[in-house]
């Protein structure tokens, strides 16, 4: 049994609890957002809430889940233990703020939870390694252990892919859903596809998204003719363009 505790319970703090429920933990969550705290307690028997000095009290591991800004203005108040251990979720707050912001904890790791993270098979990119995170998690999600705190970052920047991502397979869908009238199945039928060829990479790790594009490019054929057509027309190429311009703020500068 491990005793957990979550500073900021918003989004993304709802899907870790979601994902660490029922499995025999102690689960505490600071008093913000309200609501949100109030759901988790409603809807899990192991998740309490408390302020959030309270919370580091009560916990063995605590995940920052907090906006940046949020963080340097809260954390300097709070007193943490030197036999703790702090997990960061939150981008632009870099490992060496963390450890002044957390003195005197000296395990201090910075994750990337994604909230696919509530029903677990989800990525764990970290740095450092972190014995937490894998005793919380490896059982269900990947954790992906990075060189540096620049190749996180660069992690960070790769997951912003997700949404824009997913906005375009919600137009196609809704694009689909116009002709035959049903969104939900339109929904799903695309979610499946994609589902489908993902699982194929992650199930064989041999197989690369090169692999998954030479069986979709018979020459002449629809899924030829519209990627043809996104190059053409810039779409991959703002996706690196947006990617490139990321960079700075992650401190990944050339
Ligand atoms: N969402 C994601 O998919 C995702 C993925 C990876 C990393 N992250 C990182 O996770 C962090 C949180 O993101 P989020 O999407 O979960 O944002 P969010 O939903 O806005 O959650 C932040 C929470 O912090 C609470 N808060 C504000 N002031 C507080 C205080 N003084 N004490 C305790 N809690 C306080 C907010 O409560 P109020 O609503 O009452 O202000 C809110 O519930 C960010 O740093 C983000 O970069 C998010």
């Amino acid at each position: 049994m491990e005793r957990i505790g979550f500073i900021g319970t918003g989004e993304i703090a709802a899907a870790m609890v979601a994902g660490l429920t029922g499995r025999g933990h102690q689960i505490t969550v600071s008093e913000r957002n309200g609501a949100m705290a109030a759901a988790l307690v409603a809807q899990f028997s192991d998740v309490t809430i408390a302020p959030n000095q309270q919370v580091i009290a009560n916990s063995d591991t605590v995940f920052l889940c907090l906006l940046a800004d949020v963080a340097r203005a809260v954390l300097p108040d709070l007193r943490f233990r030197d036999d703790q251990r702090v997990i960061s979720v939150m981008v632009d707050v870099p490992l060496a703020d963390l450890r002044s912001l957390c003195a005197p904890v000296n395990e201090i790791a910075i994750t990337i939870p994604l909230p696919s993270i509530a029903v677990g098979g989800s990525a764990l990119p970290v740095y450092p390694d972190s014995i937490a995170l894998r005793t919380l998690f490896g059982d269900t999600d990947m954790i992906i252990p990075c060189p540096s705190e620049a190749a996180l970052n660069a992690h960070f920047a790769a997951c912003a892919m997700v949404s824009p991502i997913l906005d375009q397979m919600r137009e196609g869908a809704g694009w689909l859903a116009a002709l035959t009238g049903d969104q939900t199945a339109s929904e799903q039928y695309v979610a499946t596809v994609f589902a489908g060829f993902l699982r194929s990479m992650t199930e064989n790790p041999e197989t690369s998204f090169a692999d998954l594009l030479d069986s979709l490019a018979t020459e002449g054929g629809l899924n030829a003719t519209l990627r043809a057509h996104m190059r053409d027309t810039g779409a991959v190429d703002a996706l690196t363009k947006g990617l490139e311009d990321l960079k700075p703020r992650l401190g990944l500068e050339d």
